[in-house]
């Protein structure tokens, strides 16, 4: 992590930054977040993450913190001071800092700002992405506003730690009519049997992906056959390939989910074009929309 946080109007050590006792985030998580890949020191798919933001902030009613400008400037800063030039920043708002009672405060105090800075060590994320990722498949359990960005991702820290005793990268959540939903941190792929790039589609109960809706065009733009359609974990597992996307993974190939391999158990040439492809995207066009 950087040396330097945000919190709240100030700049502050990281190891020294704080909240206090009775931020709604931390008793009710009672807020929601963002996060932005950065390469080379500028924000990828900015304009999609802000309007994430917006809509997350205007689902729960929690008022903008500042001005989109005043947040990019913030950002900027936080970019720099900690020399970040490959890397993730994290944004997260709560409703403020109130007596513990579940309605809103009133009068509303003003919403709690941090935000964190860390680099990413792209070399190694290349090797981890060459070799490919598992998935195992979990019962869908979190609540029906997956739309919004919050920060309450108990179900996600439960299904990623079953992933990770289960030598899994990922956890994907199966919903009641069997349909994969997505990723508890990513958003899932599949390329069908016939070709076709399939993930779920944003009538779902999912997080609408900024990669994913860039990825999304990028293909169209390739002429590339895409649906956005659910698929079964048996249709994943006969799939040709599958792969995940996030600001944290990019496109992520995926070799095995649960038990089975998908295809060959090595990464696709699709997935492997398409990370290739937001890549480029990504050193392209950070922060030029
Ligand atoms: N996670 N689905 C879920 C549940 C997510 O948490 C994320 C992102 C995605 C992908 O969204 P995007 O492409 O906009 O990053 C899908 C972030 C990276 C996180 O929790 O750290």
């Amino acid at each position: 992590m950087g040396r330097v946080a945000y919190v709240n109007g100030r700049f502050a050590r990281h190891a020294e930054a704080a909240v206090h006792i009775e931020d709604r985030g931390y008793q009710f998580s009672d807020g929601i977040y963002e996060v932005w890949a950065v390469f080379d020191g500028k924000l990828v798919d900015s304009a999609g993450h802000f309007a994430r933001l917006k809509r997350s902030l205007d689902e729960l009613r929690i008022a903008q913190p500042m001005s989109e400008a005043a947040l990019r400037i913030v950002l900027a800063q936080m970019v720099r001071k900690n020399r970040v030039r490959d890397g993730m920043l994290y944004l997260q708002v709560t409703r403020g800092v109130a007596p513990r009672d579940h309605p809103f405060p009133v009068p509303a105090p003003a919403p709690a700002v941090v935000i964190t800075a860390k680099s990413v060590d792209h070399a190694a994320a290349e090797a981890r992405a060459a070799v490919g990722a598992a998935v195992i498949t979990v019962p869908e359990n979190r609540w029906g506003r997956c739309d919004i960005k919050t920060v309450g991702l108990l179900p996600n820290v439960l299904a990623k730690q079953a992933a990770r005793e289960a030598g899994a990268v990922e956890a994907w959540f199966v919903d009641d009519l069997g349909l994969v939903t997505e990723g508890a941190s990513s958003n899932a792929w599949i390329v069908d049997q016939s070709g076709a790039l399939r993930t779920r589609d944003i009538q779902a109960n999912i997080l609408r992906g900024v990669t994913r809706s860039r990825l999304l065009a990028l293909a169209a733009e390739l002429g590339l056959p895409l649906e956005e359609r659910p698929f079964t974990p048996d249709e994943a597992k006969l799939a040709k390939e599958a792969f995940i996307t996030g600001a944290g993974t990019l496109v992520l190939p995926i070799v095995r989910i649960d038990d089975s391999k998908v295809g060959d158990g090595i990464p696709g040439p699709m997935a492997k074009r398409l990370r290739r492809l937001y890549i480029d995207h990504a050193r392209r066009e950070a922060d030029v929309q």
